[in-house]
């Protein structure tokens, strides 16, 4: 059993294979924190918590005069409301009395076999060979009424722990509550540790920051609607020593996709708290008597091993306990050609078979037809949310288009942004009330746009009806289904005015019942997110489809940067990577290898290229579908960092069996008469010989992991290598 309750001393401890967790039902049914990290076996860990007067600190009522007890100083499971401990707090209520606190106490536990499960939100799963137990909690205020139930999962063999949290309210009259976070977790001596986290932009999403922790609250979150371009629901804290192939660090990666905060303070005492969950901002949540309100999952990981242990962790369980769409490993996902960069809305049914053929010709298995090709939809000024055929365009029918590229031997894909609405549009003239508007307020532009209110049942059936309707009318492949704006004009003319900041929340259980119900009445469809690029590439979006177009930036030399940072946490085979023109003194080749590091495909006019690119293109698709078991299933290791200055990039992908290794460098930075680079592999083994490249060398595991392979000299800048390595 990975949960064990010991009650001498009142701890429950949650074992994985490698990591041990531990709480503490401790004084005045408080319930302390103990431990995360390396395995401690059957340890008690309550030896560490040291309790004496601090001076300037609260001390529960009950305690009387002992003042060595306060809730300022402990490190807790779940930091509450107005109970002496003034640092970053897990839970804001304001209950029915108008009193903002909780005083949450243990009343129960419960430890079962299994994994848990949340009724409104996506949540990782249990396969059949996996031993999960799970813990369920709860923290209760006899005088609200209110209680908190805290959810664990222990997945013992991935090294992974889940959490949630529910709050129930069990009075007779309704709670608000203005902060629920899934997770807190308290260190007891923070100082020398940092934080990592992956902001970026438009263009330049999950770039990697890290930081050393200070006296303050650090936060990293997003109040855009989505997990969004600028930041990802996804931190690291780590040892200031922590490299990639050493050092301690915790992952926490937040199964949800609107507005999210991680929080994290380093206190007086240089104790460390980092709580994580749904963003505070303009979220007034109504829990009437008896309902539950559910906050989303966070999945954490610990690894002794680096970055490169904590990425594996994360790789693993992704790759089998996120998604349950058929294309996460039962088929080889097909090499695509997306419409986009190379019509952008100027095309017809002619045009599309023109590029289909072409790309036939480069080992292209699918063919997207992105946005342009539904409603009035010839600029982003009009159209979205017509989801019927344009067939000025598509003057054969979408019937006979797909049957078209089928003929060729290819599968049909096609984009939505079901979210949005243009004015420009008959849903809009018919339904103006079911964009998000603030009444008497013309609403924020981005992108000439506006975001339908998902959290109407109408606005979602509606989509469900008509997304539906197109995928039923033709043999549909593959959707990629994109949203284009951040949130703004948070209103739903549906709510009354008191439950408008139920709105953002609301939002995101709307889109994941529609998702849920396209998604599941579609099996056979591959989906692919997207949001500008990787605006919205989070677990919760990653339960739903098993790729996600990683940035709308394709030039192959930043791409190594998106690729880098987006690999801390989300599996390679969830990456959309294309070859595209953008990158003019790119050879074809080094975007091809770029691409690789990914699903791969093509973002370009295909009846633009030459015979011989053609024909560069059909051999490196080919390469691809060689290689995607290596890819696809295997280790990822980042082998160079691309942030730091360097003369080229290198990554590579070894099996499980440590048989084959795919090992890509990417020249950037020529200097004259430079030293000698060597790239060192990582991951084989040791005393195994390898052959590299069919025959060009054959080394030890040890040469090629201790010595490296030299990189060729006087080649062109950005030049690309890929060494192929196979047990001899
Ligand atoms: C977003 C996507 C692009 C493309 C356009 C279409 O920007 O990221 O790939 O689909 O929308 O409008």
């Amino acid at each position: 059993m990975g949960i064990i309750y010991h009650e001498k001393h009142k701890t429950i401890t949650l074992h994985t294979k490698n990591s041990s967790y531990q709480m503490k039902i401790g004084n005045l049914d408080y319930l302390l924190h103990l431990y995360y990290g390396p395995s401690i076996c059957d340890a008690d860990m309550s030896y560490q918590i040291m309790q004496y007067d601090r001076g300037f600190s609260g001390n529960p009522y009950e305690s009387r005069n002992s003042r060595t007890f306060s809730l300022d100083a402990q490190p807790q499971e779940f930091s509450t409301q107005q109970q002496g401990d003034f640092r970053t707090s897990s839970i804001e209520v304001v209950n029915a009395d108008g009193s903002y606190s909780f005083h949450g106490k243990v009343s129960d536990y419960k430890i079962t076999k299994g994994k848990y499960k949340l009724d409104t939100l996506p949540c990782v799963f249990a396969n059949a060979d996996d031993t999960a137990d799970s813990l369920e909690i709860t923290l209760s205020d006899t005088v609200s009424k209110v209680d908190v139930v805290l959810l664990y999962s222990v997945y013992e063999e991935a090294d992974i722990i889940t959490r949630a949290a529910k709050v129930k309210n069990n009075g007779s009259e309704s709670i608000h509550l203005k902060k629920i976070m899934s997770v807190c977790l308290d260190f007891l001596n923070g100082s020398d540790m940092d934080i990592l986290s992956l902001p970026g932009r438009y263009g330049q999403e999950r770039q990697v920051e890290r930081q050393h922790m200070t006296h303050h609250i650090h936060t990293i979150g997003s109040v855009r609607g989505s997990s969004s371009h600028q930041q990802n629901p996804f931190v690291v804290l780590c040892d200031k020593d922590t490299d990639e192939d050493f050092g301690k660090c915790y992952g926490f990666s937040l199964m949800y996709s609107g507005n999210f905060l991680a929080e994290a303070e380093l206190d007086q005492y240089d104790q460390l708290r980092l709580v994580m969950g749904i963003h505070p901002k303009q979220f007034v949540y109504e829990v009437k008597p008896s309902e539950t309100f559910e906050g989303p999952e966070v999945v954490m990981a610990f690894s002794e091993h680096g970055f490169t242990g904590l990425t594996h962790l994360y790789h693993n369980f992704y790759r089998t306990n996120l998604c349950k769409s058929k294309y996460v490993s039962q088929i080889q996902r097909p090499v695509l050609i997306n419409s986009w960069e190379a019509a952008f809305m100027d095309f017809d049914d002619v045009k599309l078979v023109e590029i289909a053929k072409a790309a036939k010709n480069m080992g292209v298995d699918l063919l997207v037809m992105d946005d342009g090709w539904f409603g009035k939809r010839d600029d982003d000024n009009s159209g979205l949310g017509d989801w019927v055929v344009n067939e000025d365009k598509i003057k054969c029918g979408l019937h006979k288009l797909v049957e078209q590229i089928n003929q060729l031997g290819m599968k049909f894909g096609i984009w939505f942004e079901p979210e949005m609405v243009s004015e420009d549009s008959d849903l809009y003239r018919a339904h103006p009330e079911w964009a998000m508007q603030i009444p008497g307020r013309h609403a924020v532009r981005s992108r000439n746009q506006i975001a339908l209110d998902m959290s109407r049942k109408d606005v979602q059936d509606y989509l469900i009806r008509s997304v539906n309707s197109i995928l039923d009318d033709a043999d549909i492949f593959y959707v990629k289904w994109d949203i284009n704006r951040s949130l703004a004009d948070i209103w739903s003319n549906e709510l009354p005015a008191k439950k408008q900041g139920e709105v953002y929340h609301r939002y995101i259980l709307g889109l994941y019942r529609v998702m849920d119900n396209i998604i599941k009445t579609h099996p056979d469809i591959l989906f692919e997110g997207c949001s500008g690029g990787g605006g919205r590439y989070d677990p919760a979006m990653l339960h739903y489809y098993p790729q996600y177009w990683v940035s709308d930036n394709n030039h192959p030399i930043d791409r190594l940067k998106l690729h880098y940072g987006t690999s801390f946490v989300y599996p390679v085979s969830t990456m959309g990577a294309h070859i595209s023109d953008s990158g003019k003194f790119v050879p074809l080749k080094t975007k091809a290898v770029v691409a690789m590091c990914g699903t791969f495909g093509y973002e370009l006019d295909a009846t633009h290229l030459t015979d011989e690119e053609q024909a560069v293109c059909r051999e490196q698709s080919d390469l691809f579908r060689k290689y995607y078991p290596i890819i696809f299933e295997g280790d990822y290791y980042r082998l160079s960092n691309p942030f730091e200055p360097g003369n080229m990039t290198a990554w590579q992908h070894v099996t499980k069996d440590k048989k084959e290794s795919l090992l890509s460098v990417v020249v950037t930075n020529l200097t004259c008469n430079g030293p000698q680079e060597y790239v060192k592999a990582k991951g084989l083994k040791p005393q195994t010989m390898y052959d590299v490249n069919d025959g060009e060398l054959t080394l030890s595991g040890n040469a090629l992991m201790n010595a490296g392979l030299p990189i060729p000299r006087e080649v062109d800048e950005y030049t690309a290598f890929q060494f192929y390595m196979r047990e001899v």
